[in-house]
């Protein structure tokens, strides 16, 4: 609180010192008040989004709070997926996509949807459903093109096609495994391996502004999936489809390599499509543990991690291919690592009362120097 009266009289000496010497006239005008805090979506020089959750958007003022401090963009966590949007087959449930869709048109935020396709989150009526292939192509279109219409010019993007590629060697999620066990996708099992092109042809049909996305997980590791992404984006781009970028989820934990993220990175930018950090998310417990701290050290180290990575994205994404950074959450206390792995984690640049991690001041310091 003293230091700006001191500030002002500074100022003042200095030109009155100053004015014989150099003719000064005027003199400063003092500052008064706060200084405006740096946020993320002030700092970056691309959007700054996080996924959000319908339930605590409406009720929680820290959530809200937070989200229209510091973020630009939204990718709802669930409430678009096709579990949500059609329980049964002909009955439609948009009304929480909708909420989350009609803040962000509220408050003019960017919103990336997420996902069309996906072998998760698939609503009981598709698993069980019987029928030949056109059927199938049928249940695929109609799905697509009725979401992808429904928010026609409401949202900016797509994640057309989420996680198509087999972690172990790089190949479609495959018709013989079992369908949603993690390797298998009852969608490559029933419309064949070019799926993934003809869900990018509907989804332009019904909505051809909005950008369409590959998103998957995973690119950090440099091994044969990142290959084999990459030669499908080529590929797809090289055919003509409606492709505008390629989402890089970035579910990673503390012991992350920053070096393979920057190779990483450079090869998507590669492609020439828009490239989005989509799902950004460091645990910091990896290993399960029941006992752990999260001592100061470790915030430093997550920190420090989160400063690489918005650094690397904006060495190695040329400024026209950067779609932005979106946290998969924002606060410890919603994050889905929690919940999923039953375990303690603290994977977010906010804290579970919603205060302001070491994790953030790094993420901003990354986008700043
Ligand atoms: O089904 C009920 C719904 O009826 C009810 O209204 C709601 C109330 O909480 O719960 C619903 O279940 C939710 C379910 O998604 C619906 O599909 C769960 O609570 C929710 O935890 C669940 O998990 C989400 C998961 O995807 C499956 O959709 C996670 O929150 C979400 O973070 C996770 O996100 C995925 C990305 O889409 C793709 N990449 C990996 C990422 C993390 O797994």
């Amino acid at each position: 609180m003293m230091r700006l009266p001191c500030l002002y009289h500074c100022l003042i000496v200095i030109c009155f010192t100053a004015a014989s010497a150099i003719g000064c006239k005027k003199t400063a005008t003092p500052q008064v008040g706060p200084t405006p805090e740096a946020t993320l979506k002030g700092t970056a020089a691309f959007p700054m989004g996080s996924a959000v959750v319908a339930s605590p958007l409406n009720t929680n003022y820290y959530y809200q709070g937070t989200l229209l401090n510091e973020y630009n963009s939204m990718t709802a966590d669930y409430e678009m997926k096709f579990d949500i949007t059609e329980p049964q087959e002909g009955t439609y449930n948009y009304t929480p996509g909708d909420y989350i869709v009609g803040f962000a048109a509220q408050h003019h935020i960017r919103m990336h949807g997420h996902n069309l396709i996906w072998h998760q989150a698939l609503p009981s009526w598709v698993l069980a459903f019987k029928g030949d292939s056109s059927a199938w192509e049928n249940l695929f279109a109609t799905h697509i093109k009725n979401e992808a219409t429904h928010y026609k010019g409401q949202v900016a993007s797509w994640d057309v096609v989420n996680e198509a590629l087999r972690d172990d060697n790089g190949a479609l999620r495959s018709a013989e495994t079992t369908p949603n066990d993690g390797s298998g996708s009852i969608w490559r099992q029933h419309l064949g391996a070019d799926y993934i092109a003809r869900a990018f042809v509907y989804a332009h049909e019904a909505d051809p502004a909005a950008l369409l996305f590959y998103n998957d997980y995973g690119q950090e590791w440099l091994g044969v999936k990142l290959d084999s992404m990459i030669a499908l984006l080529n590929s797809l781009t090289k055919r003509g489809i409606p492709i505008s970028g390629v989402g890089m989820q970035m579910h990673i934990d503390i012991n992350a390599d920053t070096a393979a993220i920057s190779e990483a990175l450079r090869r998507l930018a590669s492609t020439g499509l828009l490239v989005h950090i989509s799902e950004l998310d460091i645990s910091v417990n990896p290993n399960n543990l029941t006992n752990i701290t999260f001592t100061p050290a470790l915030q430093l180290r997550q920190a420090s991690l989160f400063e690489s990575i918005a650094k690397s994205y904006r060495a190695n994404v040329p400024p026209a291919q950067r779609y932005g950074i979106t946290t998969w959450g924002f606060s410890d206390a919603d994050s889905w690592i929690i919940s999923y792995f039953h375990r303690q984690d603290w994977p977010l640049p906010f804290d579970a009362n919603y205060a302001k991690k070491p994790a953030y001041f790094g993420l901003l310091k990354g986008l700043t120097e």
